[in-house]
């Protein structure tokens, strides 16, 4: 039941508490930002990229002076895998936590036992192999943990690395690249007084120290120049509505399945947990010496720390060589539809304890299968949000899907990608196509605010 995790090994989470969260630290933009740790292979054999990755617990430095215990992957918090489309990888993962593990890759496409299911865990002082094909396009993915009613915590204490997934035809574009391209992995957390990761169930009000790539509000330095950045909230709870603070627009180049067929103009990135974007920002418009800040506009108010995220400082010139094409990608036509099926989000009043997440009324049991789909198939799925008062997001395993309406509307030019995880806001009803043609098996489908996949808010459809 959600509010009574069995957290082992872990530190003890405190109960839920009502009074104003304590913020020992907000400081903004006094450290820098940091990359993301890179994990390399440890072999290559037949082609396979080879990997051995210590699941463990360490330190590390969020508040200046103090050291906040996490968990990762290899030490990287947060950690970072490049993978390229056409070179399988075999990922050893080897569990030093007292917890079961399970390790999930978010937008992946691989067979259901590679998968990382909620009860296919690695027990403590286990491994496991798992086998990524990498036989998709190209995507910014997402490795975290899956583990039944445990990976709320776990992905809040750190089980979260970025796999970004590449191939020739996003390589071959003149888009920023190298240094120019820069991974961004945001989250929010509660610190406590020493430092500590505070974890409490649905703590939406105490998370209000943000991090990106595992500091709290850095800044990153730049050249006058395009930049592409790739964005994943990893956030649990938090939605993110981001914007630079002059008001100028970016250029957004992908979503979570890769580059969109068109680059367009926004004004803001709108990202609900497990949500990617990537954006072209281009700083020659400032002269050296700017400090621009990324501002998050979906916060509690004027005192809300989260309302500020990272900053720019424009420092140097550089050549830019790069260019955004006027076409990213070519989608394929959306196939023929063969079935129409609809979903409900809902939760129970999260201030009570013992309070459940449900799709179609239904609370996650991993016996039962909610959805068979024949194989081959490709299904309008209409999804609501029937919660008052909390938003939600919905994510499919396995396959992508594309954006058809958004409460009877066409998407935004930013939705027309391949996405595996759609925002449905309070009240609203999104509808989407996807194409079961890919592996046969059992996989979940759940909403991806991870408080909420730990209070049973998720789905099995097999496909046969
Ligand atoms: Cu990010 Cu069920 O996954
Ligand atoms: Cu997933
Ligand atoms: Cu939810």
């Amino acid at each position: 039941a959600g509010g009574t995790l069995a957290t082992g090994a872990l530190p003890v989470s405190s109960p839920p508490q009502r009074r104003q969260p304590a913020v020992p630290f907000a400081e903004f933009f006094r450290m820098p930002m940091p990359m993301p740790r890179l994990i390399e292979p440890d072999t290559t054999r037949n082609g396979v990229d080879v990997y051995s990755v210590a699941i463990r617990r360490t330190r590390t430095e969020i508040v200046p002076g103090l050291q906040t215990e996490v968990l990762t992957f290899d030490g990287g918090y947060p950690a970072l895998f490049r993978a390229t489309t056409g070179r399988p990888v075999l990922m050893n993962q080897h569990n030093h936590l007292g917890t079961p593990v399970s390790v999930h890759l978010h937008g992946g496409e691989v067979a259901d036992v590679d998968d990382g299911g909620p009860m296919d865990s690695i027990d403590p002082g286990d491994s496991r192999a798992y086998h990524y094909p990498n036989h998709q396009p190209h995507a910014p993915l997402w490795i975290h943990d899956h583990t039944h009613q445990l990976e709320a915590e776990h992905i809040y204490r750190g089980l979260s690395a970025f796999y970004i997934l590449q191939d020739e035809d996003e390589r071959r574009l003149p888009l920023p690249a190298g240094r120019y391209d820069v991974p961004i992995m945001l989250r929010d957390v509660h610190l406590d007084d020493k430092g500590q990761l505070l974890y409490q169930m649905e703590d939406s009000h105490g998370r209000t120290t943000i991090l990106a790539n595992g500091k709290p509000w850095p800044y990153f330095e730049v050249a006058a120049r395009k930049y592409r950045f790739r964005i994943l909230n990893s956030s649990n709870l938090r939605i993110f509505r981001l914007r630079l603070a002059d008001g100028s627009p970016m250029t957004q180049i992908g979503s979570d399945g890769g580059l969109l067929p068109q680059p367009c103009l926004v004004d803001e990135l709108y990202l609900t947990p497990a949500e990617r974007a990537e954006v072209v920002i281009d700083f020659s418009h400032y002269p050296v010496g700017t400090r621009l800040e990324l501002e998050n506009t979906r916060n509690f108010g004027k005192d809300d720390p989260a309302r500020k995220v990272l900053r720019f400082h424009v420092t140097h010139t550089a050549q830019d060589p790069s260019s955004i094409p006027v076409t990213l990608r070519t989608l394929p036509p959306l196939p023929e539809v063969t079935g129409r099926r609809s979903f409900e989000l809902s939760m129970d009043d999260v201030t009570k304890p013992g309070a459940q997440g449900y799709i179609n009324g239904r609370v996650y049991d991993h016996q039962r299968v909610d959805t068979s789909i024949p194989w081959g198939s490709s299904e309008v799925w209409t999804i609501s949000n029937k919660d008052p008062r909390f938003p939600h997001n919905f994510h499919l395993h396995l396959v992508t899907f594309r954006i058809l309406e958004r409460d009877g509307r066409p998407p935004s030019a930013a939705e027309t990608g391949l996405k595996d995880t759609v925002g449905i806001d309070v009240g609203e009803t999104v509808t989407v196509q996807a194409t079961f043609d890919s592996y046969r098996g059992k996989y979940l489908y759940h909403c991806h605010f991870a408080d909420h996949m730990a209070m049973g808010m998720m789905g099995q459809m097999e496909i046969t």
